[in-house]
C-alpha cells in the first residue's frame, strides 16, 4: 500500500485549552461585558496570537508593562502570573486589578514563598525570560536561581548544599525536567522536592497523548504560537517519541504542502492556549489533501474547571 492511499490523521486528546487558559480568556471577556472597553491586559493574556487578536477586536488593550495603563483604569494580569512588584506598582497607580493567574501557577508561587521562608536556596527549572519564570522568581529573588535544563546544573552556586530545593515552570517537558532534577540531585543528594508536581496536568496530559501516537506518525503538526512554551515542547516530545517530522504552526494557512509529500499518517495536536477552531481549520485543510480519515487518540479525560478571579466574581454578583 502506498502512502497516498492510506492517508489518515491521528488527533490527540487531550489537546488545546486547559482550565487555566479557559479561565483567563473568559475573565477578559466577562470584564469587557461588565465594565466596558477598554480593558487593559498586562502581557498576552495567554500565548496565542488568535486569542489575543480576537480579544483586541472586542476592546482589550494589551500592554507590556503596568506603567502603560492609565491611572485608575482596569488591568487584567495574564495566566502566567506576575511578581509582587507588579502588584505593588498597580496599587501605586491606583489601578483596579483582576488577577487571571492560573491557580496552578499561584501554587508554585506559594511553594517559592514557603521555601524562601525556610531560608532555602531554590532552583527554579524553567526558561529564562519567560513571564511565568519572572513572576515566580519575583516572589523570592534573593533565594531563587533559574536553571534552563540539565546543561545548566553545573553553574548553580548555593550557600549550603544540604538546604536546597527545586521548583519548576508549569509548562516544561516532563522528561527533560526529570533529567534536570536527576543532575541536580547528583550535586545535592539532599535536594528537597516540591510537595507536588509543578508541571501541570494539562502540560503532561498533552505530552502523553503525543507520545502515544508519535511513533505511528510520519508527520506531527502542532497548532500553537511560537512563544507558547507548552506548544513548543509538544514538537520536541513528538520528535523524541519517534515522529518522522514535527512542525509548529500558528494556523492552518501556514501548513506547507511539501511537508505532506510521501506522508501517510499525520498526527495533530495543539497547545494549551489554542482554541479548537484552529485545529478544525487544520483538519479541513488536511482533508483537502486527502487526509480525511480522523482517528482520535485519547489518553486522558480532563474535567477540571477553575472559578473566575474573586474580584471579578464579586462585581458580577453585585449586578442587579
Ligand atoms: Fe495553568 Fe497549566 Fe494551563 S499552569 S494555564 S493549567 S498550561
Amino acid at each position: 500500500m502506498t502512502a497516498t492511499n492510506r492517508r489518515r490523521v491521528l488527533l490527540a486528546k487531550p489537546r488545546g485549552y486547559c482550565a487555566g487558559v479557559d479561565r483567563a480568556v473568559v475573565t477578559v471577556e466577562k470584564a469587557l461585558e461588565q465594565y466596558g472597553a477598554p480593558i487593559y491586559v498586562r502581557k498576552q493574556i495567554v500565548h496565542n496570537t488568535h486569542v489575543v487578536r480576537t480579544l483586541e477586536e472586542r476592546g482589550a488593550v494589551f500592554v507590556e508593562e503596568t506603567a502603560e495603563v492609565p491611572e485608575g483604569a482596569i488591568v487584567v494580569f495574564s495566566a502566567h502570573g506576575v511578581s509582587p512588584m507588579v502588584h505593588e506598582e498597580a496599587q501605586r497607580r491606583r489601578l483596579k486589578t483582576i488577577d487571571a493567574t492560573c491557580p496552578l501557577v499561584t501554587k508554585v508561587h506559594k511553594e517559592a514563598k514557603r521555601f524562601a521562608a525556610e531560608d532555602r536556596d531554590i532552583i527554579l527549572i524553567g526558561h529564562t525570560g519567560h513571564e511565568e519564570v519572572e513572576g515566580t522568581s519575583g516572589e523570592a529573588p534573593e533565594h531563587i536561581q533559574v536553571v534552563d535544563g540539565p546543561g545548566e546544573v553545573d553553574k548553580v552556586r548555593v550557600r549550603n548544599p544540604d538546604n536546597v530545593s527545586w521548583l519548576s515552570q508549569t509548562t516544561l517537558s516532563v522528561d527533560e525536567t526529570n533529567a534536570t532534577v536527576e543532575a541536580l540531585r547528583e550535586r545535592f543528594p539532599n535536594l528537597l522536592d516540591p510537595p507536588s508536581d509543578d508541571i501541570c496536568y494539562a502540560t503532561s496530559n498533552r505530552q502523553d497523548a503525543v507520545k502515544e501516537m508519535a511513533s505511528e506518525c510520519d508527520l506531527v503538526v502542532v497548532v500553537g504560537s511560537d512563544n507558547s512554551s507548552n506548544s513548543v515542547r509538544l514538537v520536541e516530545v513528538a520528535l523524541d517519541a519517534g515522529a518522522g517530522a514535527a512542525h509548529l504552526i500558528d494556523n492552518a494557512s501556514l501548513l506547507e504542502e511539501s511537508w505532506l509529500e510521501g506522508v501517510g499518517t499525520v498526527g495533530v495536536t495543539s497547545g494549551a492556549s489554542v482554541p479548537d477552531i484552529l485545529v478544525h481549520d487544520l483538519l479541513e485543510r488536511l482533508g483537502e489533501h486527502g487526509f480525511d480519515t480522523v482517528h482520535e487518540v485519547e489518553t486522558a479525560q480532563e474535567k477540571l474547571i477553575f472559578s473566575l478571579p474573586k474580584e471579578l466574581r464579586k462585581d458580577l454578583r453585585a449586578e442587579p
